[in-house]
């Protein structure tokens, strides 16, 4: 076959830029395959059905509080670690059930559905906003003037979080965030997600006790009620780490919904043009986009006990890298599954994960999505991408950073670059 499994190859630049060819090769092996000893997991498990069972299997669980003390890591000495394993994406089994209840509260499809006139308001805001901003055909960044602030204010309405304080937060998320990367980070990089860490706990102590003297109806007040009357239900560093956890969870990955979704459908005009017409089409794009460019390609979890994966052997204790990303690719579930097709049947990407961590906000990001896409369509006929998208790099939270715009066609002759779009119109 010529190709055996390499993790340095994944974390390359090449394969960062665009990890399809390099997933249709994994795909070739079966559905995981085995890592040297010395790598950090001990396989990567990228077809999808094995990639489904790791997540819903219990012996498989996510990176908790036990197994990095059995690592031997001084994570107790970095916020932004101490924040993650106080959230319910790192908690084992019980305490996740019971943080997962709590905060869950907040996302089911009766609030949703609630929250569905706030993110239309704050959609047409921004797209008046954005139109503005793009008057005369000027080019203007898609992600900073519409697909980052969309979501921050949803979930900053959902948590109760004031508006005043919005802007605050981006480039705290990003530096907390860097640390969830797969492959190594740089001293600098944690040492600004630890100082984001304590910024953030610090902004939501403070949200924490002005609710607690005077509370209001959002989320931050019915948690203090729970925490106050019921403490053994939530602990305060529990109710901190995952007011932050929400927050970050919520945001970046769909603003880069939007991102990966507004990039692949200026390259198909035909599939832009369909959209544009029927509105009513706009869920099973939202899952095609999702499937076909998810923000998270990846999660990882250990071995409880000693196990196996699609053929590979995991010992106890050893953790595994789950390629979702390439689970949505895989041949074997998905017909023709570098096409993007938003006609396609039984769509159950991997975009969300599975199993009891599959993503809590999931209803929300699909709301927005498809609340958004055709009000963003409809309000500018002509919305080009001003310049090709610049490469995405991250497998955790992929999207671009920047996405320069026309929302109104600049003064040049647009019918000649029409032509020449349509006939290169990708799958
Ligand atoms: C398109 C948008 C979104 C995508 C692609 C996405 C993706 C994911 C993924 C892949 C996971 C699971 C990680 C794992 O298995 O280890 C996850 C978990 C989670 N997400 Fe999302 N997410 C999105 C939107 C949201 C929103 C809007 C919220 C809330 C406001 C949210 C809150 C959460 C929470 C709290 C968890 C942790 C669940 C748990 O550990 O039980 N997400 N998300």
């Amino acid at each position: 076959m010529g190709f055996s499994v390499s993790l340095d190859e994944l974390l390359g630049d090449e394969v960062r830029r665009d990890p399809y060819p390099y997933y249709a090769r994994l795909h070739e092996l079966g559905e995981a395959a085995a890592l040297p000893p010395t790598a950090p997991y001990a396989a990567v498990v990228h077809g999808y059905d094995a990639a489904h069972r790791v997540l819903r299997d219990p012996v498989f669980r996510v990176l908790d509080a036990d197994h990095l003390d059995r690592s031997g890591l001084r994570w107790r000495d970095h916020p932004v670690i101490r924040t993650l394993q106080a959230s319910m994406f790192n908690a084992p089994p019980d305490e996740h059930a019971r943080l997962r209840q709590l905060f869950g509260q907040a996302l089911t499809a009766r609030r949703v559905a609630a929250l569905e006139p706030a993110i239309l308001r704050i959609a047409d805001g921004l797209l008046d906003g954005l139109a503005e901003a793009g008057a005369d055909g000027r080019p203007v960044d898609f992600m900073a003037a519409f697909a980052l602030p969309l979501p921050s204010a949803v979930v900053g309405e959902l948590l109760g979080v004031p508006q005043r304080d919005r802007d605050w937060f981006p480039s705290r998320v990003r530096a907390f965030d860097a640390v969830l990367e797969i492959g190594p980070r740089s001293f600098r990089e944690i040492r600004a997600a630890n100082a984001a860490a304590e910024e953030l706990t610090g902004y939501f102590a403070a949200l924490v006790a002005a609710r607690r003297a005077e509370p209001r109806d959002d989320l931050v007040s019915a948690l203090v009620r729970i925490r106050d009357e019921q403490p053994d239900q939530l602990t305060e560093a529990e109710l901190s780490a995952n007011l932050i956890v929400m927050y970050n969870a919520g945001f970046r990955t769909t603003a880069n919904l939007f991102g990966n979704g507004l990039a692949l459908l200026t390259a198909r005009p035909a599939a832009l043009a369909a959209l544009r017409a029927d509105p009513s089409l706009a869920p099973a794009y939202v899952e095609e986009i999702l499937r076909y460019e998810p923000p998270v390609h990846f999660a990882v979890r250990y071995a409880a006990e000693d196990t196996e994966i699609a053929g590979v052997t995991v010992a106890k204790g050893r953790s595994v890298l789950v390629l979702t990303g390439a689970a949505n690719r895989d041949p074997r579930r998905f017909t023709a599954p570098d096409s993007f097709d938003p006609s396609r049947r039984d769509n159950r990407h991997l975009a969300f994960s599975g199993g009891p961590h599959y993503c809590l906000g999931a209803a929300l990001g699909r709301a927005e999505g498809r609340l958004v896409l055709p009000r963003l369509l409809d309000r500018f006929p002509g919305l080009t991408l001003a310049e090709a998208p610049g490469e995405r790099r991250e497998l955790m939270l992929r999207g671009h950073d920047r996405l320069p715009v026309h929302v109104v066609a600049p003064h040049t002759d647009r019918s000649v670059r029409t032509v020449r779009v349509d006939l290169a119109e990708p799958s």
